[in-house]
């Protein structure tokens, strides 16, 4: 392997740019020539690349979003888009790619690997909804941003003895607003992965009122809908004043926490390594602590599970 590409696809995560910079750096350390593509499939389709040399990642590892732009390529979906892309590789001479991003991302990376074209899936999303791995880089800086706006929430939220019920992002999964209710103290966590009823949200809200309670909070994941609609059902149920905050992007920018930093430092390496050995069609992950590799395939079809027994602490410490 003497040549490797890296790119960064679907929804920016931050840490993405410290995962950059790790694989930029590996492969140099590794006497490997290295290159970026520029917005994601499509910027490869387009054949937007450069070489990249040690000052290409200096000074990124704080920033958030990520210094090769990202897309979501339809052209890319399609045979015709995926022939383009190959034919850049080999225009500049690319022997293997290093892909970071989410579900859709990796179904690319095995399209190309099918085709020939060696690549590894680095997981980068807020989500944290990617099987075969514990953590996705990003996750844990949305975590705190979330949090942050939840400590603030609660303070207003007291002053005036409201209900809020809080929109946090996680598209079809939970983990965001599951970690984010545990750690905000929330009295209910609305996710998809579990059916919570809504008659528990309410008696728990009224139980909190009698023993005389300031505020609740309602952490409610996107995928299971608006948290617009599980207000104004409290507030028609309860007769009581409901307020909604929907964190919305802000959850995806910011500079990374030192975790993210390290996570995507750490995956970033694994990444170039595993390319190096001989592996495609790979996604690198955490597991225990321990560095892992997983067939995409496997990733693709497998699906992601949240921590129940968190969603039970959190209920048993919120009664
Ligand atoms: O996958 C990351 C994510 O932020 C999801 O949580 C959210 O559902 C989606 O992307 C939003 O996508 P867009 O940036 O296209 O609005």
């Amino acid at each position: 392997m003497k040549s490797i590409g890296v790119l960064t696809s679907g929804g920016d995560a931050p840490g993405m740019n410290a995962a950059i910079r790790s694989v930029v750096r590996s492969c140099i350390y590794n006497g490997v020539k290295v290159y970026g593509i520029y917005y994601g499939y499509q910027g490869l389709i387009e054949g937007n690349i450069e070489e990249m040399n040690i000052g290409s990642v200096g000074d990124i590892i704080q920033k958030g979003g990520t210094v090769l732009y990202s897309s979501r390529s339809d052209e890319f979906k399609t045979l015709e888009g995926q022939k383009k892309a190959i034919k850049q590789l080999q225009k500049h001479h690319i022997d293997g790619l290093v892909v970071i991003g989410g579900d859709g991302t990796f179904r690319g990376a095995q399209k190309l690997t099918e085709q020939g074209y060696p690549c590894i899936g680095v997981p980068g999303t807020i989500d944290n909804d990617i099987p075969g791995t514990d953590f996705t880089i990003g996750f844990d800086t949305a975590l705190n941003t979330v949090i942050q706006a939840v400590d603030k929430i609660r303070d207003t939220a007291t002053s005036h003895e409201r209900i809020y019920a809080i929109e946090v992002m996680g598209r079809d999964a939970g983990d965001l607003a599951l970690w984010a209710g545990l750690a905000g103290g929330a009295e209910s966590i609305l996710i998809p992965e579990t059916d919570t009823s809504f008659e528990g949200v309410i008696e728990k809200i009224r139980r909190g009122h009698e023993r005389g309670k300031r505020h609740s909070i309602i952490m409610v994941a996107e995928g299971v809908g608006s948290a617009v609609d599980y207000a104004n059902k409290i507030q028609e149920e309860l007769q009581v004043s409901t307020r909604v905050t929907v964190l919305g992007h802000t959850q995806r920018g910011g500079s990374p926490t030192a975790n993210d930093r390290v996570l995507a430092s750490r995956l970033g390496a694994f990444a170039v390594n595993t390319l190096m050995d001989g592996h495609k069609g790979r996604m690198v992950g955490i597991e225990n602590n321990h560095l892992v590799h997983h067939d995409i395939i496997d990733i693709l079809q497998k699906e992601h599970k949240i921590d129940h027994s968190l969603l039970e602490l959190s209920n048993q410490l919120s009664i």
